[in-house]
């Protein structure tokens, strides 16, 4: 189980870099510990730097641990296609607190790592495509923020201080 990094953290902002090494204990005990700490905190995905660890690796989970098989580890990442678009609330574990609409592709295809280093495609619709957008900005640095209008954004990030001088970030 992690800690789970909060925005402020500059972790968040910074692109994390690619992973090198597969099939190793580390790696299968980082990707179990997500899981463990993204279904505590009733999340669909997490990236790495959500837990401090600036690399490209992102777990899925859209049933949030109802079914096994919806499961996804997803190593090096990149968006090989979008398809239509949707608008829908959208939060983040590491900002707790706000949802705000955002407008994402309505279908992505994404080409990744599994642990085993084995390359492999996964096509998501609907909360499936949102979450693999979502979790993959996280792996370039972006925050759903960062998706929203200057006005918007600015508000909500006027709130996060005023939380953090009260202390309660
Ligand atoms: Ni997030």
């Amino acid at each position: 189980m992690f800690k789970i990094v909060k925005y402020g953290d500059p972790i968040l902002e910074r692109p994390c870099a690619p992973v090198t090494e597969f099939n190793t204990k580390e790696l299968q005990e980082l990707v179990e510990g997500m899981f463990e700490t993204m279904y505590a905190a009733k999340g669909v995905g997490l990236a790495a730097p959500q837990v401090g660890i600036s690399q490209q690796l992102t777990v899925i989970d859209i049933s949030a641990g109802e079914d096994p098989a919806q499961k996804l580890v997803l190593i090096n990442p990149q968006i090989v296609a979008k398809e239509g678009l949707q608008t829908g609330e959208e939060g983040c574990l590491s900002i707790p607190g706000f949802r705000e609409d955002v407008t994402r592709a309505w279908k992505t295809t994404v080409r990744a790592k599994n642990i085993y280093g084995e390359d492999f495609e996964v096509t998501g619709e609907e909360l499936l495509s949102r979450a693999l957008q979502h979790e993959i900005d996280h792996l370039h640095g972006i925050l759903f923020l960062q998706h929203l209008s200057p006005l918007k954004r600015d508000l909500i990030k006027r709130k996060i201080r005023k939380l953090m001088k009260a202390g309660e970030w």
